[in-house]
């Protein structure tokens, strides 16, 4: 730690050593900006929220040194947040808040200000947010609201959406590692119009039943990576929605939930677009979906250079799946003579079990269909014994290669 120098005296924790072990490699030196220095109570009670903001404008914009600013949130307390937002632009090119105690969220009964989002980080550069923290959404209260999202009315629908635990919107370089973000009242991290983000060693967790707790959601960013998370959820583990380009995701262990997804996109006959998107050696365990692409009809981007490899499966519902027809609400689900171009996908090294019986489902337009789409050593048995496996194809142009089951399906 000799590259350590601080500015105020404070009780540093052991955790404080993750981050100075990552600045020492480019020597700078760290500013503590610990919440309890600015009135948070940490009581669980109290709302910590002004003392939160205080801190943050003394470390964004207040602080007078090439120091690197830390806003420090120490452990063994509990701090209840009330809806609010962190603004940038800072004054130093990176800033860290170092999440070593708990947050929570309040109940929502209680619940004041943005009905968007919990906590939310705008137009914030090189923010790296770490620790071994835990981000408590307190969701319980309002999953069984939440589920009247699905009705087919629409303004019903969006009243009744669970606000977004953490919500990061044009924030580049992004630095998210280590801390647990549980419980969301809906989604539980966003990531919109962002460049640069890694995101690693995160659990994110809520019940298999909780609705629309999406894990991490990203539109309109490129260069994303996601690593080495646990993400176990009551809807997708990751989302890849409009607007995403360059997206890694390695290493992710998911389910319950929903599975990895990219979409849904073409909503409104919006142009929608995905590119390189390359997931790797992840487990699906239990999951209604494994991976898939769904689209809505009527839509005019397209999602293309996506590939899957590595994969494993245990009991997945649904495990491999392209799906032009996509239409949740089962209203208007007429065809349209647009469509969200799929092309330049592949399914390679997969293996393991699915409780369904039709494990490779790609479901395409008529118009369009699907190009190029590639499945190679696609193994999925059924996970009771004695069941049967099959594979189907609607207008999917592509090639496969030792699969079981046999995908025969698909047109030149
Ligand atoms: C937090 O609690 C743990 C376990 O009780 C204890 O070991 C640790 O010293 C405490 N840390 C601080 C900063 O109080
Ligand atoms: C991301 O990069 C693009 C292209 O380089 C740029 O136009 C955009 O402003 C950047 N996004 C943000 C949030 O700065
Ligand atoms: C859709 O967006 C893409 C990428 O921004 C653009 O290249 C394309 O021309 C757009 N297509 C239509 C039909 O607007
Ligand atoms: C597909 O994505 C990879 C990784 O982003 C990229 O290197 C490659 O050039 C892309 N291929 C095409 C045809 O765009
Ligand atoms: C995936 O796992 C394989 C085999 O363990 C390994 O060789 C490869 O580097 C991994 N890929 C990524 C992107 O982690
Ligand atoms: C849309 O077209 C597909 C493929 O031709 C067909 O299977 C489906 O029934 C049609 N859906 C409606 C609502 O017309």
């Amino acid at each position: 730690m000799g590259c350590l120098k601080l500015r105020r005296h404070v009780v540093i924790s052991l955790l404080l050593a993750i981050v100075v072990a990552a600045d020492c490699a480019t020597g700078g030196a760290l500013t503590i900006f610990n919440v309890l220095r600015y009135g948070a109570a940490g009581n669980g009670r109290s709302d910590d929220s002004p003392a939160f903001l205080r801190a943050w404008e003394a470390a964004c914009k207040g602080n007078p040194t090439k120091n690197i600013p830390v806003v420090y949130v120490p452990p063994n307390r509990t701090f209840l947040l009330t809806p609010l937002a962190f603004l940038g632009p800072c004054k130093s090119q990176r800033i860290y808040v170092l999440m070593s105690g708990k947050l929570i969220a309040p109940v929502k009964r209680e619940w004041k200000g943005s009905p968007d989002a919990w906590i939310q980080f705008f137009g914030i550069n090189g923010l790296v947010m770490k620790g071994k923290g835990v981000i408590d959404g307190q969701g319980s209260t309002w999953w069984p609201d939440n589920t009247c999202r699905n009705d087919p009315d629409p303004a019903k629908g969006v009243a009744c959406k669970g606000p977004y635990g953490m919500m990061f919107r044009n924030c580049d370089g992004l630095r998210l590692k280590g801390f647990s973000k549980i419980n969301g009242p809906g989604s539980h991290i966003k990531i919109t119009k962002a460049n640069n983000t890694v995101i690693s060693n995160l659990w994110i967790i809520a019940p298999g039943d909780s609705p629309n707790t999406d894990g991490i959601d990203i539109t309109s960013s490129t260069d994303v990576q996601i690593r080495n998370s646990f993400i176990a959820t009551g809807d997708d583990c990751v989302a890849i929605n409009a607007g995403t380009s360059n997206v890694y995701v390695t290493g992710i262990t998911c389910g319950p939930g929903h599975g990895i997804s990219i979409g849904s996109l073409g909503h409104g006959g919006g142009n929608d677009t995905v590119e390189n998107v390359h997931v790797r050696n992840c487990t699906l365990k239990g999951t209604l979906t494994g991976v898939r692409i769904k689209t809505v009809q009527g839509g005019k981007g397209y999602a293309r250079n996506i590939s899957f490899k590595g994969i494993k499966f245990e009991a997945v519902d649904n495990p491999i799946q392209i799906e032009q027809f996509y239409c949740p609400l089962k209203v208007n689900c007429r065809n349209y003579t647009s469509a969200i171009a799929v092309s330049d996908v592949s399914f390679v090294g997969i293996s393991g079990t699915s409780v369904a019986q039709n494990v490779i489902n790609l479901n395409c337009n008529q118009l369009f269909g699907c190009k190029n789409i590639r499945l190679d050593r696609v193994y999925i048995q059924p996970s009771i014994a004695g069941n049967k496996v099959s594979a189907t194809c609607n207008n999917a142009h592509g090639k496969a290669t030792h699969t079981r089951p046999m995908v025969n399906c698909f047109l030149p």
